[in-house]
């Protein structure tokens, strides 16, 4: 017997709890390990993980420009061939001269770079920050992080002082905010969001579980907004994102906002939390000078969908300057983020522009995938519609769509038989009937006695649908 057992592991990491990845998604790989060794006992011969917003495992092709940058970074060698390099493999002045400026400002994506980032890195995100929100922004207050999950990582560290230190989740959430407050034995204390509003935020309901986490000596300091929302794909107006300021700022509360969604935006508009934090600072001078916020983005997602590189960074704003001494600190000991990946952190924010020779190839690409996304979730909608007992609100945004279920009694039973909620009986039976690899509502948190599950529109093709509605039918009719 080891040392280590079950039992005397740190008893926060065992409860934490990460549905992306757990029980479904581990039986999906052997699934497709099974396949891959041929077996030919499986009712289908493709494994979908449309459990996980992980745009090149599926279809998504990488952006040309951003690779042919990162592969002179990664062999600079090429470098010394620009005639091969244009006139050979078509790559482009501009693809060559980005190269030779971020190796002259990395020195090299095989060394550590500062803690932080590279600075001009963090100067080009500033320069990104101020034409998307129309005010400045400053490099020292940015920090790159090894995609957005790393920078929650940070932040939920540092502000978790103790048990009683309390931040408010959404519900449902990505549940990388309840798996790490689980971690780091803080308090989650949940808000619902509203399903009959699109999923939009309820400052009532924000309010009232405020006060009852308060009433309960939960020492609540921040407010995490999903922003397009995970799972839900909603994009707040910009009169939910004043409210929620306004609130925090009254009750003294950090907003964390994750706007990794910005660029994935179906209905609406992308109101960022810096832009309108900025205005409304503007309008009314002195009464929100105290707010302070992290925003934080990432390369995983829009239309870049390079998540396997790990990149993203977060800015900060109003925080006091001990404490972003300690953030600084506290990012320093993992050293600094993965550099190639703050490399396409820069590429994102820092794209070919109209008249540059990339330009045309980039647009198109960029254009091709945001086009692809909105017609894949479009038509999953539509066949969610047909389906008895599926609601789903139009597709709004993210990656995602998160249809409430309503189940037979039956099937309900049965799933406790199991041991199982109902939602995850439903999504273990369609892995098992079709290859196709969801999320369970209750891995995000969903509302008592409501019941959902979470799919990502990426895969590629209509077969795959079809097999959620065959499957969906057969249930529906074996435990009618
Ligand atoms: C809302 C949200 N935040 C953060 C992340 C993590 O992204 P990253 O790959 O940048 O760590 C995800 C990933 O799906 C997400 O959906």
């Amino acid at each position: 017997m080891g040392r280590l057992n079950l039992n005397n592991i740190n008893p926060h990491v065992r409860a934490a709890e990460y549905a992306v990845r757990g029980e479904l998604a581990v039986k999906s790989e052997e699934l497709r390990a099974q396949l891959s060794k041929g077996t030919t006992s499986l009712p289908f011969d493709q494994v979908i993980s449309a459990n996980i917003g992980n745009p090149q495992q599926l279809d998504q092709k990488p952006i040309t420009f951003f690779r042919q940058v990162l592969s002179l970074l990664e062999n600079p060698q090429l470098l010394e061939k620009e005639d091969v390099l244009i006139n050979g493999l078509g790559y482009k002045t501009d693809v060559v001269e980005r190269a030779k400026w971020l190796l002259k400002h990395c020195g090299s994506v095989g060394a550590y770079s500062a803690s932080s980032g590279v600075y001009a890195i963090k100067e080009s995100i500033a320069k990104f920050l101020e034409r998307r929100d129309g005010f400045p922004a400053n490099p020292a207050n940015i920090y790159l992080s090894a995609g957005a999950s790393s920078g929650v990582n940070t932040l939920l560290h540092v502000l978790a002082e103790s048990p009683k230190s309390g931040v408010l989740v959404p519900i449902p959430q990505y549940p990388l905010y309840t798996a790490t407050l689980s971690v780091l034995n803080a308090t989650c204390v949940p808000y619902y969001l509203d399903e009959s509003k699109a999923w939009g935020t309820d400052l009532e309901a924000i309010r009232a579980s405020y006060e009852k986490a308060k009433s309960e000596g939960v020492d609540v300091r921040c407010i995490v907004i999903i922003n397009p929302g995970n799972p839900t794909g909603a994009s707040l107006s910009e009169a939910d994102v004043r409210a929620v300021i306004d609130f925090a700022s009254k009750e003294k509360l950090v907003i964390m906002a994750d706007e990794v969604y910005q660029t994935n935006v179906f209905i609406g508009q992308f109101h960022s939390f810096k832009g309108v934090l900025r205005k409304l600072q503007q309008e009314n001078p002195g009464k929100y000078d105290d707010v302070e916020l992290a925003s934080l983005h990432s390369i995983s997602k829009g239309m870049v969908g390079e998540c396997g590189h790990r990149g993203g960074y977060f800015e900060l704003v109003g925080f006091d300057a001990e404490v972003e001494a300690q953030i600084y600190k506290f990012v320093s000991i993992m050293l600094c983020a993965p550099v190639i990946g703050q490399c396409l952190v820069e590429l994102m924010v820092n794209p070919p522009q109209p008249g540059e020779p990339s330009f045309e190839l980039y647009d198109k690409e960029y254009n091709g995938i945001a086009n692809g996304l909105r017609e894949r979730a479009n038509a999953l909608h539509k066949a969610f519609e047909q389906m008895e007992g599926v609601e789903c609100g139009e597709p709004q945004g993210a990656m995602y769509l998160f249809p409430t279920i309503t189940l037979p009694q039956k099937a309900i039973e049965a799933a406790g038989a199991e041991g199982r909620k109902p939602d995850e009986f439903y999504c273990m039976r369609l892995l098992e009937a079709t290859g196709v690899c969801v999320v369970p509502g209750s891995g995000f948190g969903q509302r008592e006695g409501t019941l959902h599950f979470r799919t990502t529109f990426l895969a590629p093709g209509t077969e795959w649908v079809s097999r959620i509605i065959k499957f969906h039918q057969e249930f529906m009719d074996k435990y009618r």
